[in-house]
């Protein structure tokens, strides 16, 4: 059901046409799903939000979005939202904690995987042809090379990454069978903020490390713990690749027009192929804030791979998609903004 109205739309210098499209945001109150609402939004796309609001924020849902507080395990309330008549599903809802996933992975079976069934299901019943799927670096497991690209070998190190693994099998039997279209956007390490300050919900008992460092700067902390400093690294400390919620909430616009528009699905990294240490963030960090954020360097967190960084050669080809907010001064500024208050 696509609009008439065609928007042209600038992606860092990749224009490219845009219909207004009705999307369904499950997860959409989330850190990464309001970004991607806000761009979605910002395009020129109807949204609502489904979520249940176990890790969501009330201040964001945006005015503009239609809100239903629904679980994705509720499959009732779900196909009844789902035959409203969407034209995409962006799927982020799911549980994230990778030390969790271990000690429970029933629970992360049952929503994960059961989710995705009831959401594919649901689906498949009201007739909604694409979705737009938040998968993992997780999938790869240890990195046998860096920097990592779509056909590195696939062998998560924990439950997490097994489900993100799993709910990809699906979307392709689904494509098979059912005649679906998928976008599986493996994301790297997410970071950052809108950098217009309009997204400000802040996770609740966050462990990754931005926002860790940035409860730290701000006090709520006494200290940032940093997992080890005797990596084979340039410094000692384990290299990510930080990409930003905005570049990430991009690469969602432009990966759903090209499985509309290509008739065809899509697994592509998202990452900006910098690799960044933890010790270069912290100083970033407290130049940016001015706060002196202690810190103490304790033993190595199990699993932690030393440098992990993103090929997104194939985002770049395929979708015309590149960072541009993905740099260490944007994440931390546009995070600190949020956390400074
Ligand atoms: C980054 C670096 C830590 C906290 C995770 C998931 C991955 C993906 C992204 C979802 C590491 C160090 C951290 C702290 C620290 N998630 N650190 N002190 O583990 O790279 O990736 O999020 O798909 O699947 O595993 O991210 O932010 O936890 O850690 O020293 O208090 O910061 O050791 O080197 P990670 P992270």
């Amino acid at each position: 059901m696509l609009r008439p109205s065609a928007l042209m739309l600038d992606f860092g210098g990749v224009s490219c046409i845009s219909y207004s499209m009705r999307i369904f945001v499950i997860g959409g109150a989330g850190y990464i799903g309001s970004h991607v609402t806000r761009g979605l939004l910002d395009a020129g796309h109807q949204v609502c939000v489904y979520d249940n609001m176990s890790s969501g924020a009330k201040e964001n849902i945006f005015p503009e979005t239609r809100f239903i507080h629904g679980d994705i395990l509720d499959y009732t309330t779900l196909l009844e939202a789902m035959r409203e008549g969407w034209d995409a599903v962006v799927y982020l809802a799911a549980l994230k904690a990778v030390g969790e996933s271990m000690l429970y992975p029933e629970k992360y079976s049952v929503n994960n995987i059961n989710g995705t069934v009831y959401i594919l299901n649901a689906m498949c019943a009201a007739g909604v042809k694409y979705i737009c799927f938040s998968s993992s670096a997780a999938v790869y497991g240890q990195p046998v090379r860096t920097p990592i690209d779509e056909e590195h070998p696939l062998n998560p190190e924990n439950f997490y990454g097994f489900t993100k693994l799993e709910i990809e099998r699906f979307l392709a039997w689904y494509e098979r069978l059912k005649g679906l279209r998928y976008a599986s956007l493996r994301y790297f390490n997410a970071a950052g903020y809108d950098t217009a300050g309009r997204v400000r919900g802040l996770e609740r008992n966050p462990a990754n490390l931005l926002p860790v460092i940035m409860e730290t700067a701000a006090g709520i902390r006494p200290r940032l713990q940093i997992f080890g400093a005797d990596y084979p690294t340039r410094d000692g400390t384990c290299i990510r690749d930080y990409i930003h919620v905005s570049d990430l909430a991009q690469a969602h616009l432009l990966a759903l027009n090209f499985i509309r528009e290509k008739d065809e699905s899509l697994t592509v990294n998202l990452g900006s192929e910098t690799g960044l240490s933890v010790r270069e963030i912290v100083e970033a960090s407290r130049r940016i804030t001015g706060k002196p954020i202690p810190e103490e360097i304790t033993a190595r967190r199990p699993g932690d791979p030393a440098a992990l960084t993103a090929s997104a050669a194939k985002a770049k080809r395929l979708l015309g998609w590149k960072a541009r907010y993905s740099d260490a001064d944007t994440l931390i500024s546009s995070t600190w903004n949020v956390y400074n208050l």
